[in-house]
């Protein structure tokens, strides 16, 4: 009997990507993650990793993961809550408690599963999320799990959140949840505005700093720091898969918080523990924050003089605040072609199209580290002009 693909409608779906010019293809990094790389066969500036102070490749945190794989091993062999807790993790959690001036911290797999895992933990059936609509996939999917009622409102509109937050009962227990930094604009979310509804109706608030951390405020603490709001953030995520250089996320807040989350959060409770080389790799990143601060100046230096230049030969920017600076084209299909002619001028700069942002807002997304050099920056610039023109987009 011949055999019938029962996937066979997956492969339609792909056709169908195929036809829109949307079907990706996985880009190969030949050698470390850098700003000058080697991808598909060719050398490039690279303008696509979260890598924003060059720390996958620092000497002090090679040199310390080495360390610990030899001290330590490779593994940790289990779950947080049966035998996968080492002493190192409990370090690191100290170090990230103190550097974000909180009571307790509890590092997770990634940021996505500290989103999802503590968002689906702390809420249930009977709650209420009140979220920006461009918050990160993890806290959707955190919203969905909970099976909490999603209550949706327009991008940064702290009024519009205050209004579905006065509509609720008193009694109903309500988190209002924002990205810190959001991912594809790289505008910052109202903070202080949401913090204040928080307040004012009782909500929970919490905070996605994934992109933030080691980018925003003193020593990169964050947004919470940037905005001088300690103490009014209840749950604040944090990654150290983007700046901090090496991978995990992890969840900040009160010990009871950290507690609760030690007993509910499925991916905590139920996916084994980080190697003890990324807890150390971490806590050396730590250690670069606090002591080589300059790291971060050479970080705000780049993007100003790239985003300057993006917009000075006619680009929609979008309103970026961060280092992620968008080059938006409207069209899917477009962002891949100015994409791919980049990749072709010796740029790498990731076409984004929907669903990750809406259909009339494809972009090419760019960020720049703090170890990028003026040559490459200045070279990457002369080819978006030359691609841009080419495509009509200048
Ligand atoms: C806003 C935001 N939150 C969370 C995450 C997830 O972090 P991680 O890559 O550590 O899973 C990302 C990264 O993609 C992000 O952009």
């Amino acid at each position: 009997m011949t055999r019938v693909d029962p996937l066979a409608y997956l492969s339609d779906e792909l056709s169908a990507l195929d036809a829109q010019g949307l079907r990706r293809k996985l880009r190969v990094l030949e050698g470390s993650q850098a700003a000058g790389s080697r991808v598909d066969g060719r050398d490039v500036v690279n303008l696509s990793s979260n890598n924003y102070l060059g720390l996958t490749t620092h000497p002090r945190l090679v040199e310390r993961a080495l360390k610990a794989t030899e001290e330590l091993g490779v593994g940790s062999g289990s779950v947080r809550t049966i035998a996968g807790t080492m002493a190192i993790h409990l370090e690191l959690e100290a170090r990230l408690a103190a550097f974000k001036r909180t009571e307790a911290v509890v590092v997770f797999q990634s940021g996505f599963t500290a989103n999802a895992g503590t968002v689906s933990s702390i809420l249930t059936k009977d709650d209420v999320v009140i979220s920006d609509e461009l918050n990160h996939a993890s806290i959707i999917d955190g919203c969905r799990l909970s099976r909490a009622a999603i209550k949706v409102f327009p991008h940064k509109d702290a009024e519009a959140a205050r209004r579905i937050a006065k509509d609720l009962p008193a009694n109903q227990r309500k988190l209002l949840i924002t990205d810190g930094v959001f991912s594809m604009d790289g505008d910052l979310g109202a903070l202080p505005e949401l913090c204040a509804v928080a307040e004012e109706f009782g909500c929970i608030m919490m905070v996605d700093d994934a992109h933030a951390s080691g980018v925003f405020g003193k020593n990169g603490r964050g947004t919470i720091d940037h905005f001088n709001l300690h103490g009014r953030v209840d749950v604040q995520v944090g990654t150290l898969s983007k700046a901090i250089g090496a991978l995990g996320g992890y969840v900040a807040g009160s010990r009871a918080l950290i507690e609760f989350l030690y007993h509910r959060a499925r991916p905590f409770l139920f996916s084994t523990s980080h190697p003890p080389a990324v807890a150390a790799t971490a806590i050396a990143a730590l250690d670069v924050l606090e002591q080589e601060p300059a790291i971060i100046d050479r970080l705000w230096e780049n993007t100003g003089f790239f985003k300057d230049g993006l917009q000075a030969l006619g680009f929609n920017t979008g309103l970026s605040q961060s280092p992620i600076t968008p080059v938006i084209v409207g069209e899917g299909s477009t962002a891949m072609k100015l994409s791919d002619r980049l990749l072709d001028e010796g740029v790498f700069a990731q076409g984004i199209a929907f669903p990750t942002v809406a259909r009339d807002k494809a972009r090419v997304r760019t960020i720049v580290t703090a170890t990028h050099t003026r040559e490459q920056l200045q070279f990457a610039l002369d080819a978006f002009a030359k691609v841009g023109r080419e495509l009509g987009l200048l």
